[in-house]
């Protein structure tokens, strides 16, 4: 089917766009009241993103509600650590909880590769009734975690501020590490490459933790994984999204990506010159939605002059919080649209 809007599609491809293109990460979510009936309804969020025709429903919520230029299909990263058997919990008010977790390679050996047909048919699903209720007006972007990150929720078993679990694996048992990568890296290309085949029109993956690594761990442990992925996925355009990891701006750069995604804390002519031939996306400090009407307007006007507006998709350097207000955002998303027109 043709896009009646392919802004996105168009500026990660590196193509003249007329404006640039807006969505949020974490945009189908808490900050929406119609998010929050749903979620009621489902009664808990694994409900929510297990049943296909509610996940959908949610998805195409930001689009017909805040005007964003893309839905992102509603599921999380985790289900692929669950597809892979190590299933997950989310708790309210704390987040998710891996009740086993793996260790050594022989708890590897209880783990396979995901199949997405059968173990992620409830996401495929959504992105089907997704892309019918779409009907063509902005394009669906699939996403997965990157294999470090889905790697420390498997083996830490829950959210930490220093995933020191995580890595002492790393540090201590190379091998067992890498194979673990290396089963998560094979489901996640498959995973992916099902998503485009149900509709997805283009992928990202979040590295939500790189930046908890050092340099050098980062070049051994996570973009070989990341290129293997970047390499793998010639369908549709590829975003990298690597949260804190400033300093691999060059190597992602270099990776067979489309896009690469930044965070606040990451100058935005510096990552021009760093990253000289991809399209980037971002960077606002969610934070900045806190602030008043003049000042969100400001922010946006010097984020657009300072990346473009060409070979640039707007978005913030991370997910939007839940307790932000909707009109806040819908500030955000029109200034976009205002100083990005050519
Ligand atoms: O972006 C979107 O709107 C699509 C949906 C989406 C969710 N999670 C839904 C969700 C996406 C893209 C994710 C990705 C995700 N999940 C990441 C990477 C992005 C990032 O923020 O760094 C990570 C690290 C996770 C793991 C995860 N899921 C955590 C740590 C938590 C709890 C804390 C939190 O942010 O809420 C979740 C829960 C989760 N995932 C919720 C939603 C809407 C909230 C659960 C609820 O509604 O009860």
């Amino acid at each position: 089917m043709n896009l009646k809007n392919d802004l996105l599609l168009r500026a990660a491809r590196g193509e003249k766009t007329e404006r640039t293109p807006v969505w949020m990460m974490r945009q189908a979510g808490r900050i929406l009241v119609e998010y929050r009936a749903v979620r009621e309804k489902a009664g808990s969020f694994i409900n929510l993103a297990t049943t296909p025709e509610m996940a959908a429903e949610v998805t195409l919520q930001p689009v017909d509600l805040l005007g964003v230029d893309a839905a992102i299909i509603f599921s999380d990263i985790l289900v692929i650590p669950e597809a892979m058997g190590l299933p997950y919990e989310m708790v309210e008010q704390r987040g998710p909880v891996f009740p086993s977790t793996v260790h050594s390679l022989a708890d590897l050996q209880k783990l396979h590769i995901a199949e997405p047909e059968t173990d992620l048919k409830y996401v495929l699903d959504a992105i089907k009734i997704t892309k019918e209720g779409l009907a063509g007006r902005v394009p669906l972007i699939g996403f997965a975690g990157a294999p470090f990150t889905i790697f420390c929720y498997m083996t830490e078993g829950k959210g930490s501020k220093t995933f020191s679990v995580a890595k002492k694996h790393l540090y201590a048992d190379p091998e067992f590490s890498h194979t673990l990568l290396q089963q998560i890296t094979d489901s996640t290309i498959a995973y992916l490459k099902a998503q485009i085949a149900a509709g997805a029109d283009l992928v990202q993956l979040f590295d939500s933790w790189a930046g908890i690594l050092s340099p050098e761990q980062y070049r051994v442990f996570s973009l070989p994984y990341i290129k293997q992925i970047c390499d793998a996925i010639t369908e549709v355009p590829v975003t990298v999204f690597a949260k804190g990891a400033f300093f691999a701006r060059k190597e992602i750069g270099e990776l067979s990506c489309s896009v690469v995604g930044l965070d606040w804390n990451m100058d935005i002519a510096e990552s021009r010159e760093l990253i000289p031939n991809k399209t980037l996306q971002g960077n606002l400090d969610p934070c900045v939605l806190y602030s008043s009407y003049d000042q969100i307007r400001a922010e946006v006007k010097k984020m657009v002059n300072q990346f473009g507006t060409q070979r640039y998709i707007a978005n913030l350097g991370h997910g939007v919080y839940p307790d932000t207000d909707p009109d806040k955002v819908r500030c955000f998303i029109e200034a976009v649209k205002e100083f990005s027109s050519l």
